[in-house]
């Protein structure tokens, strides 16, 4: 049998068939889970409804977790379709361009404020709305960076939102393990090229960096995150909460080298 058969999954974050959303969604289909896909609004509709349809005619609905009640209207639509859910998979963030090159010390108050609400608080609106649908020992995850806990040129404003996402992991993973075992968790994924990282001042000389240092001597791929997901999805990880997982062909451990 599947790893996940019977299992529901909700996953957001889906924009294009680079996103790391998008291989985690199909790992999550390929090893028996049934799925809801969200769209972030009207540009990435298309692209999210294709693949729904590729992945077992999935149902979709819009989700912009910058609203209260965008995320209410989700809670509904996964009883609706779901009743009990399985996995969350919170697979998205966003800052501004300009917040993401230059001095960290310049970002502004505003942009400062949309980071951490879009990329960190929408995992405990999330939660919360959610949590009353929660299946016993469900499982929820988030993707994260290294930049949370190192200083990454560029990753400035990202990185704080980051460090707030990790920790509400460890917050929530207190909050909701006694509520029937539901566990939460974060994959810290290394860089990987789609439409967000572009967006990262001199990505490209992260990504190269890594693929010449890392342990693996090679970036991390979308379908090796995908993998991790499928693991803290199943009942494999049933004992693992709280936790931050790298998969990042193993860069997160290096000195000077
Ligand atoms: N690509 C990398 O190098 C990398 C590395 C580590 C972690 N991550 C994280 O992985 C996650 C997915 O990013 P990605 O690299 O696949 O990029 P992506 O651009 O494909 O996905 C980002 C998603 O965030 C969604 N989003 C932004 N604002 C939203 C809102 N208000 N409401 C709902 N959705 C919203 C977008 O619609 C998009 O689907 C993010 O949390 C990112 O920080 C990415």
């Amino acid at each position: 049998m599947a790893l996940l058969t019977g299992k529901k999954a909700c996953v957001l974050g889906v924009a294009n068939r680079w996103s790391i959303a998008t291989a985690i969604a199909k790992a999550l289909h390929a090893h028996g889970a049934s799925l809801i896909l969200t769209y972030e609004g009207d540009r990435t509709r298309g692209d999210v409804e294709k693949l729904a349809q590729e992945l077992g005619d999935a149902p979709t609905t819009v989700a912009d977790v910058a609203s209260d009640d965008s995320i209410a209207a989700l809670g509904s639509f996964v009883e609706q379709r779901f009743g009990k859910l399985d996995t969350l998979v919170h697979s998205l963030a966003f800052a501004r361009r300009e917040e993401l090159a230059g001095k960290y010390f310049a970002t502004s108050r505003s942009g400062f404020s949309l980071a951490l609400d879009i990329s960190a608080y929408s995992l405990v609106a999330l939660c919360a709305r959610l949590q009353p649908l929660f299946a016993e020992r469900a499982s929820v995850m988030a993707m994260t960076y290294l930049g949370s806990v190192r200083a990454v040129r560029n990753y400035n404003v990202m990185g704080v939102a980051k460090a707030a996402l990790e920790s509400s992991v460890r917050y929530l993973a207190e909050d909701l393990g006694e509520l029937g075992g539901v566990r939460v968790n974060a994959i810290s994924a290394g860089p990987i090229k789609t439409a967000s990282a572009r967006a990262v001042g001199d990505f490209s000389k992260i990504l190269s960096d890594v693929a010449a240092k890392a342990p693996l001597r090679r970036n991390a791929v979308a379908e090796d995150v995908a993998g991790a997901a499928v693991f803290l999805a199943s009942d494999l990880s049933s004992a693992v909460t709280g936790q931050v997982l790298y998969v990042d062909a193993g860069y997160n451990i290096l000195g000077i080298v």
